[in-house]
């Protein structure tokens, strides 16, 4: 692998591991305001996130590149609501799509068919994770603060693996 694209390999697995970071955090906050579901919904997100930066590493790892693991920031830990918290996810998960568009764009533009193959996967996952973002907001936005629906909500997300 070309160093350039090594690089952006690295921080891209930092990346991963901040919104696997990120993703706790909010699980952390939607635990101590008692949404145990959406809690456990975003905590499987983290895990998931996890599963992406190594996705990565055992591509940089099977090809013999060079893996240095960059610092990860410290998350945000307070928000105001749910809807706040996945809202921010979504957000989150744009930025996240811009980076994978990035990346898999210098790799094309590298010739390294090999990279691009394996960033094929993060391109198709970024619409699924825009799309499963936008959807609860979507939910969270027209229950506003109907305790019901919110249960039935947390009861259904609560439910992920
Ligand atoms: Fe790894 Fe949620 O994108």
């Amino acid at each position: 692998m070309e160093k350039k694209l090594q690089d952006a390999f690295n921080e891209q697995i930092k990346n991963e591991l901040y919104s696997g970071y990120l993703y706790l955090s909010m699980s952390a906050c939607l635990d101590n305001a008692g949404l145990r579901g959406f809690a456990r919904w975003m905590k499987a997100q983290a895990n998931e996130e996890y599963s992406h930066a190594m996705k990565l590493y055992d591509h940089m790892r099977e090809r013999g590149a060079r893996i240095l693991l960059g610092a990860i920031d410290r998350p945000p830990a307070d928000f105001s609501s749910a809807l706040e918290v996945f809202q921010k996810t979504l957000a989150h998960e744009k930025q996240v799509t811009a980076m994978i568009t990035d990346l898999y764009n210098l790799a094309n533009s590298l010739n390294d068919a090999a990279a691009s193959i394996a960033l094929q996967w993060f391109v198709k996952e970024q619409v699924e994770e825009e799309s499963t973002a936008s959807g609860i907001v979507e939910r969270l936005s027209m229950i506003k603060d109907k305790t019901d629906a919110m249960f039935i909500l947390d009861t259904e997300l609560g439910k992920r693996e």
